[in-house]
């Protein structure tokens, strides 16, 4: 099939499995030219098939030697359609991590469930005995809650007050206002049950009570702060209640995790990246495209690689102290909220428009990295070649 982006609004409904191969093979030469690290060798991955899960893992592997477990929620190709992208990234990871000698399994399911809990902890039990880390790093629009079987739904959305300000249709770079009307109380209690850190929780407490953790087990999840002018939609809205609940749980397994197995718990506050679900957010393509410009014309521009190896290998693992904030977070977002990044982005957004846009931001680089998220785009790959869409997870 030849096999061509198929973008419908901020959705693209195709994924390429040559460039999804090739996306991944990117990150894994990254971590490959950089000298290896000490760290931990038993791996596990909630969420291990794209972004920020996905970099987590191969950092694990090709710079600790790391032997991983990842889970994930993806769809093998059907009927005519492609795979998604994390279908063919987890295929394309696992292949050449067992090619370097790794261990590399997986399992594609809801890890809201106890029944993927219960399975990957059997698995741990037979394959490894233990973990040493345990990476949280879910993304998801819905969870059905484990216990009550109640379907959460979660919504972006400010809290409070309606919030009005300028947005970018990516695709055309027409900007607009948009005005986005408050979550109701019933909306926040949703979005917290799935994107805040109940099921965080639950998986280090099913780890620990069935013995898998390992002596000095250490647990990390991600979080997002961003700047003032994202402040109403993100990090003071729907979600950032829910990144609110997840850094207090954090601190919570901090110590629940000490005195269980001398283990610790974290929380980064990682780089804003182009991802499908923040393309949907509005305000916020136009953010990203504007610091985009700013971190590359200063050479501190990072993809999720860099900052996961910057987080796992200069930071997490360096054997000192892990320098937190005052509330206990690890602060990969240090380069994205640098006084001079941030100030200048500010004077741009208030100039902006439909013409000045692509002078201003990076709005091309947005598209590209949009793109890229689905393997195509990458340089290198025939994208008029008749490619095998049914690519199987070993
Ligand atoms: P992503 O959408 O690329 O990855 C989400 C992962 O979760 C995928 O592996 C997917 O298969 C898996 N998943 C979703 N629902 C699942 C389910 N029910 N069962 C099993 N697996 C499921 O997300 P991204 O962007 O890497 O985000 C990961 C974390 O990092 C999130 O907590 C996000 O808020 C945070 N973060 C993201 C930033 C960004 O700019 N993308 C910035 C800072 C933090």
């Amino acid at each position: 099939m030849i096999v061509r982006p198929r973008v419908r609004g901020f959705i693209c409904t195709t994924a390429h499995p040559v460039g999804c191969a090739k996306h991944v093979e990117e990150q894994i030469d990254f971590v490959k030219k950089q000298p290896q690290a000490d760290g931990p060798k038993k791996v596990l991955v909630v969420g291990a098939s794209t972004g920020y899960g996905l970099a987590s893992r191969i950092v694990a592997s090709f710079s600790f030697g790391a032997d991983t477990f990842g889970v994930y929620f993806e769809k093998p190709a059907a009927g005519g359609r492609t795979a998604t992208a994390g279908w063919y990234n987890t295929a394309a990871f696992e292949k050449a991590a067992r090619e370097a000698g790794y261990y590399a399994k997986g399992i594609n399911g809801d890890a809201f469930s106890h029944e993927v809990k219960a399975q990957t902890i059997e698995r741990i039990k037979k394959d490894w005995g233990k973990v040493d880390l345990v990476v949280y790093s879910l993304a998801a629009p819905k969870r059905v809650h484990p216990d009550t079987g109640e379907l959460f739904s979660s919504v972006i959305k400010p809290i409070g007050a309606p919030f009005t300000n300028k947005t970018v249709h990516f695709q055309t770079g027409k900007i607009s206002d948009i005005t986005i009307q408050p979550a109701t109380e019933e909306e926040i209690r949703h979005t917290v049950a799935v994107m805040g850190g109940e099921d965080w929780e639950m998986w280090i407490q099913a780890l620990a009570e069935a013995g898998v953790l390992a002596d000095h087990a250490q647990t990390v999840a991600y979080s997002y702060i961003g700047p003032e002018v994202t402040h109403s939609i993100y990090r003071t809205g729907t979600i950032g209640r829910a990144k609110d609940h997840l850094e207090a749980t954090a601190r919570k397994l901090d110590q629940y995790l000490n005195e269980k197995v001398n283990g610790k718990a974290f929380v980064s506050v990682n780089k804003a990246l182009v991802t499908q679900s923040s393309a949907a957010i509005p305000v916020v393509p136009l953010y990203i495209s504007l610091l985009y410009k700013e971190m590359k014309e200063r050479g501190i521009h990072e993809d999720w690689i860099q900052q996961m190896y910057r987080l796992f290998v200069q930071t997490l693992y360096t054997g000192n102290e892990v320098p937190v904030d005052e509330q206990h977070r690890i602060r990969m977002d240090d380069l994205e909220m640098r006084e001079d990044v941030q100030q200048a982005i500010q004077e741009n957004w208030s100039k902006l428009n439909s013409e000045n846009i692509e002078e201003l931001a990076d709005l091309e680089g947005y598209r590209h990295d949009f793109l890229r998220l689905f393997g195509f785009d990458l340089e290198g790959v025939d994208y008029e070649q008749d490619v095998e869409v049914d690519v199987p997870i070993e």
